[in-house]
């Protein structure tokens, strides 16, 4: 009898270790644990780093398509950068666009919300009307705190890579987002700017003082693709994730054990 028990919990561990490839990449992960890594829009065009935003020189440079970007690291820092165009139904040959750059903390709340704390002093923002700005972009400062109701990851099947999934703070879905480096592709995660008179500069308000302007035009364009995509691993799917399906065998077999010594 023992032995027949034994065997059926054994297969059952086997079985479980052969969906476990599926099951557990498909279940959507809502702790955070799986948060690190750089993820981006559609669009792959958008990524955080040096190449979205040059704090040397205080550039945002402009990719080639519109997009998002966040970057998380293991250690509680992010990095956001998002390149929105928006049309003008007005006149078609006036879109506006900006450009964000953010980077500073986050933390998950026990509840699943998910909370960005950008250093104030970095944020910068890039806002480009060509109609109507003279062909002077506005070059600002930009912080906002970032709030999610919540999130999570789960592998795409249809795509076959990882994707996060956020929802703004009144329950509206961002795009979804695709896991496009691990380890993420990051600036350093410290104040980047210290010496820029941001201490007094306690509000997170959307607005904020204007450090300088200029010409969209002026800010140099790179090819992102080139630079990037070959000192990084892209990553496509993991493997499942073996210790989850161990821990899972072992719960059974433990749980069997008990079941045959108790009875
Ligand atoms: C979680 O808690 C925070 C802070 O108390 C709150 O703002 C947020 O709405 C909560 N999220 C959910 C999903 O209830």
């Amino acid at each position: 009898m023992f032995a027949v028990i034994w065997v059926t919990c054994l297969l059952q561990c086997l079985l479980m270790n052969s969906i476990g490839v599926v099951a557990d990449d498909s279940v959507p992960d809502y702790s955070g644990d799986t948060l690190h890594g750089t993820w981006s829009s559609k669009s792959n065009q958008v990524f955080t780093g040096p190449g979205f935003y040059d704090p040397v020189d205080e550039l945002l440079i402009e990719p080639s398509l519109p997009g998002i970007s966040i970057s998380f690291t293991e250690d509680g820092f992010y990095e956001e950068a998002w390149y929105r165009v928006a049309g003008n139904a007005k006149d078609p040959r006036c879109p506006t666009a900006v450009l964000i750059f953010q980077h500073g903390k986050y933390e998950v709340l026990t509840n699943g919300t998910l909370k960005l704390y950008p250093f104030e002093v970095d944020g910068r923002q890039l806002l480009s009307d060509p109609c109507n700005d003279g062909g002077v972009s506005a070059y600002t400062r930009y912080s906002q705190v970032g709030t999610y109701l919540s999130f999570y990851t789960v592998l795409d099947d249809y795509h076959g890579v990882f994707k996060l999934q956020l929802f703004e703070f009144d329950g509206t879905p961002l795009q979804p987002l695709y896991l496009a480096y691990r380890p993420p592709i990051m600036l350093p995660t410290i104040t980047l700017n210290p010496t820029a008179s941001g201490s007094e500069d306690s509000s997170s308000d959307e607005t904020s003082s204007a450090v300088a302007k200029r010409s969209l035009r002026s800010l140099v364009k790179r090819n992102l693709e080139n630079r990037y995509k070959t000192n990084a691993v892209k990553k496509q799917r993991s493997i499942f994730n073996s210790s989850t399906v161990w821990y899972a065998c072992m719960t059974v077999i433990c749980i069997c054990s008990a079941a045959f010594i108790f009875s």
